[in-house]
Parts: structure tokens; sequence; C-alpha cells
């Protein structure tokens, strides 16, 4: 089977609808006929500032909510990055490879940076898409399925692949991204031009995997949508109604001409209460789940602890064989 890897980043309370949408549900489907390896990226999540005991609960709470979603710790790696030490030791190779105007034109850290300030953003924050190669690259991983925001780092991943390759010799398999088109980016309710993210400016925006379903309903009711009245897909003059139309598709099963023939000469109200039963179906059992898993944490702990010797028995060998490949001493 072809190997597959991706991660996300530890979230505080919860993973929001970009997230599962985006990521987990290709995840969960992908599985089935992947070797694939699924990583809470808590080195990742230190480029900003973080409390240590929120971040510790974070890294739980996104792993149950992985295996909540239906990734399956048993047959795929689910594991937390910061328990193998491979990845931050790779990506310090990497980074010696990396030229500091290309890692200067990833345009999240453009955005990050912008946002913080230069004497606020960090020189984590810089080098963050380097230790993403390493996570991707110590797995030889053939496919990478993200959302859209992240087909910029798959490509420097490419990039730093093909260029180990040829200046040490044959060593990385160059992965492929793995975007699907029709949930490549989920946008926020309130502010429908913009990407759903945990940052967004307004939290009536956002929809949490691990929400209260009264509060899911009602934000999705409160949905920006535009002053016109049909119901019509089509992103760049009706963002609002076409992301509505979009999270019923995904999550509901039928398809975006079948809805919108659907809902020929009815209103926006109808949308959004039809489109909130099927977020809340869709993520109620998924919240519960969690919660459950979330009342062991010794054995999500556990769950953990496996994962990551089966990880760091994949990417210790990989980094055997960069540090060989670069003239390091045997390691011991
Ligand atoms: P992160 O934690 O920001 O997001 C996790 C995944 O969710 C997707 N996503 C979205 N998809 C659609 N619409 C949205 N509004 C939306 N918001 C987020 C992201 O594209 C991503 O797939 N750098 C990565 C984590 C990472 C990683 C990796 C990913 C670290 N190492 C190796 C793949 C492979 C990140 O911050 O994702």
């Amino acid at each position: 089977k072809p190997r597959l890897f991706s991660g996300m980043q530890p979230s505080a309370d919860s993973l929001h609808a970009g997230n599962y949408i985006g990521a987990l549900l290709q995840w969960k489907q992908l599985q089935q006929d992947h070797d694939a390896v699924f990583c809470v990226v808590d080195l990742h999540a230190i480029t900003v500032p973080q409390d240590p005991a929120k971040l510790r609960e974070a890294t739980r709470r996104t792993a149950a909510q992985y295996i909540a979603a239906g990734i399956d710790p048993g047959s795929s790696i689910l594991f937390v990055q910061s328990q193998v030490s491979a990845h931050a030791e790779a990506a310090w190779v990497l980074s010696t490879i990396t030229g500091f105007g290309e890692a200067g034109r990833m345009i999240q850290f453009k955005d990050k940076s912008a946002k913080q300030g230069a004497d606020s953003t960090t020189v984590g924050l810089f080098t963050y898409p380097i230790l993403q190669a390493a996570d991707i690259l110590l797995y030889d991983a053939e496919i990478v399925p993200v959302g859209e925001d992240q087909r910029q780092h798959v490509e420097l991943t490419r990039d730093l692949a093909q260029r180990f390759n040829s200046r040490f010799g044959e060593t990385f398999v160059v992965p492929e991204v793995r975007i699907r088109k029709e949930t490549a980016k989920v946008y926020d309710l309130q502010n429908p031009g913009s990407k759903m993210s945990k940052s967004g400016e307004s939290e009536n925006g956002i929809i949490w995997l691990l929400d209260d379903p009264a509060v899911t309903a009602k934000k999705i009711k409160s949905a920006v949508t535009d002053t016109e009245r049909d119901i019509r897909f089509d992103p760049a003059t009706k963002p609002g109604v076409s992301n509505l139309l979009t999270l019923l598709s995904v999550l509901g099963g039928s398809s975006i001409p079948a809805l919108e023939a659907e809902f020929a000469g009815r209103g926006y109200g109808d949308l959004k209460s039809e489109t909130a039963d099927a977020v809340v179906a869709a993520f109620a059992p998924v919240r519960e789940r969690a919660l459950e898993l979330l009342a062991d944490p010794a054995e999500l702990d556990r769950m953990l602890t496996v994962n990551a010797e089966r990880a760091d028995a994949i990417a210790g060998a990989t980094l055997a064989r960069i540090y060989d490949r670069v003239g390091f001493l045997p390691r011991v």
C-alpha cells in the first residue's frame, strides 16, 4: 500500500469544520487503501506562544478527535510529533539546504509574521515549513492529503527532497499533495471571503467540532449570505451561499447540482436550517465519541505511546539514512 502522511496542529478546545472537512474526512477515506501515518504536530504549535498545561491538553484533545472522526490507531499510525525525536533532527539537516529567500517566500509565514510584527516573530515560525518537510520525508510518504492552505508547504517539501537527492544520492521519496477540490477551503460563516481558521475574527464564524449542537445550529442559521434570493453555487459572487452548499453537499451526501435543483424557488432560511441539520448530524456522534475518549486520558496516552514507537521505527531508519548520506558517523 502507498504510504500517506498528514498532520494537524493541536487546537486548544476543538478542531473546526475546516479541519474536519478539509482534512479528517479525506484521511478517514484514504486510510483504507494507504499505509497511513497521522501526526499531532506539537513541535509546530510552539512556533506561537502556548500555555504548557493547555498545550498538553490540546494535544490529547486533538488525538481524541482524530479517533472520534474515524482514524483507526491500530491499522493507521496516530502519534504525537514531539514523542519521535527524528522530526527535530531531520529538520535541522533540511534547514541547511533551504534557502533563506526560499523560506521567506512562504505565504503562511508572511501572513503570520506580518500580523505579529518583526519583533515578536520567531525564527521557529520562519523554519516551520522545514519541520513540516521533515515530517513528510521521514516516512517516505507518497501522498500528503491537506487543505489548499498547505499546498505551498508540500511544494517546498518536494523541492527539498529533490535537492537532497541530487546532492547526496537517492534518499527521499518525492511526495505529492492531495487536495480534494470541493473541500479544499471551507470559509468563515461570518466572513465568507476568508477561510475558516481558529484565529478567525468572529467566534460566530467558526464551527467547532466539539461545540454544543445547539450552538453549532445557531451559528449556521446566522451565517452571512447575500441580498439576492436564489440558491446557486457561485463562490465568486455568492461566497456565503456557496459555502453552505459545500457543507450540505459534503456532509449530507447530495451533489451540488442536485441541491441547486432541490432548493429552486426556496429561501435562504431553508438552506440554512438543512445545512445546520446536516452538520449537527455529522458532528454530534464525533463529539460524543471524543468526549468519551477524553474521559480516560491514561488510556489515550498509552495508545499514543505505542503509536509513537511504531512511528519511531520508521522515522529512525530514515534519519539513519540521512545522517549517513551527509557524512556523519553512525548514530549510537
Ligand atoms: P493546520 O493544523 O492549520 O490544519 C490542519 C488541516 O486542516 C486543513 N484546513 C482546512 N481545510 C479546508 N478549509 C479550511 N478552512 C481549513 N483550515 C485548515 C489544513 O489544510 C490541514 O490539512 N502545517 C500544517 C500541519 C502539518 C502538516 C505536516 C500537514 C505539519 N506537518 C505534514 C501535512 C503534512 C498545519 O498547520 O495545518
